[in-house]
């Protein structure tokens, strides 16, 4: 393992994803930056993040055989290298919005940007990004986020958080190259946000109701409808409201 820890940055993601096109990357580099001028969120969005409070960083992981369509396994992994980081500091109410938010008390604590290198239908390699909101108190902008600090009232060792996240994802490939696709599955859908209860979402023909009952192998979201018909949706046609 190697970690690249920079003061300013425009996106770790960004920076380890050019440097695999550029170099022959070590296996499991890490780039961890105090302060991203362009920090990159899922589907286009901005992840802004308070200087120094938080954690931003990038893991670059290679892959053997992992196929195009088993690529959601990277998703799993990551949340859960999160989650089982935050058990251990007794953070309540911790589970996963779809695909990958980690939130806890309800509040999103983490967002994760998986950016893959595909070759030949394969994933060959994967950049995992995550930003975990640790110190940072503010979050007048977003309601919906919080941080660790907020939610236990415990400031938070950076450097130790980063580690203990980087040895679960060590542990965790490891299951993934041992084939353990069911046991992170399983494990994943333990944490689901709102798993079996009444929710609402959102499509572009407008709302509707149904019970989250797990994902697919393809990480496609499986809702029970009203009309007792189990439908998978991916990312871009579906919102989970509430
Ligand atoms: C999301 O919830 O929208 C995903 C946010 C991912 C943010 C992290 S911070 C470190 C890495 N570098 C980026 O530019 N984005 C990810």
């Amino acid at each position: 393992m190697r970690i690249i820890k920079l003061n300013a940055i425009d996106s770790t993601n960004l920076f380890l994803r050019s440097l695999s096109i550029d170099t022959n990357v070590e296996d499991f580099t890490v780039v961890v930056a105090k302060h991203q001028t362009k920090g990159r969120g899922q589907m286009g969005t901005v992840w802004s993040s308070q200087d120094a409070k938080n954690l931003t960083f990038s893991v670059f992981k290679r892959l053997v055989n992992l196929k195009l369509d088993q690529h959601f396994v990277i998703s799993m992994v990551a949340s859960l290298a999160v989650i089982n980081t935050l058990k251990k500091l007794n953070l309540p109410k911790l589970s996963v919005k779809w695909p990958n938010d980690i939130l806890s008390a309800n509040k999103k604590i983490c967002g994760i940007l998986i950016e893959n290198v595909i070759k030949q239908n394969n994933v060959s390699a994967t950049v995992v990004g995550i930003g975990l909101n640790v110190n940072q108190v503010n979050f007048s902008n977003l309601p919906q986020a919080s941080s660790l600090l907020n939610v236990t009232g415990i400031s938070y060792d950076l450097d130790e958080l980063l580690q203990s996240i980087l040895k679960e994802l060590e542990i965790l490939f490891d299951l993934v190259e041992s084939n353990h696709f069911k046991t992170i599955k399983t494990t994943y859908e333990s944490y689901l946000f709102r798993k079996d209860k009444p929710s609402t979402f959102k499509n572009e023909e407008g709302l509707f109701s149904g019970f989250i009952k797990g994902v697919s192998n393809e990480g496609l979201l499986e809702v029970l409808l009203e009309d007792n018909i189990l439908k998978t949706f991916d990312l871009k046609t579906i919102k989970l409201l509430y």
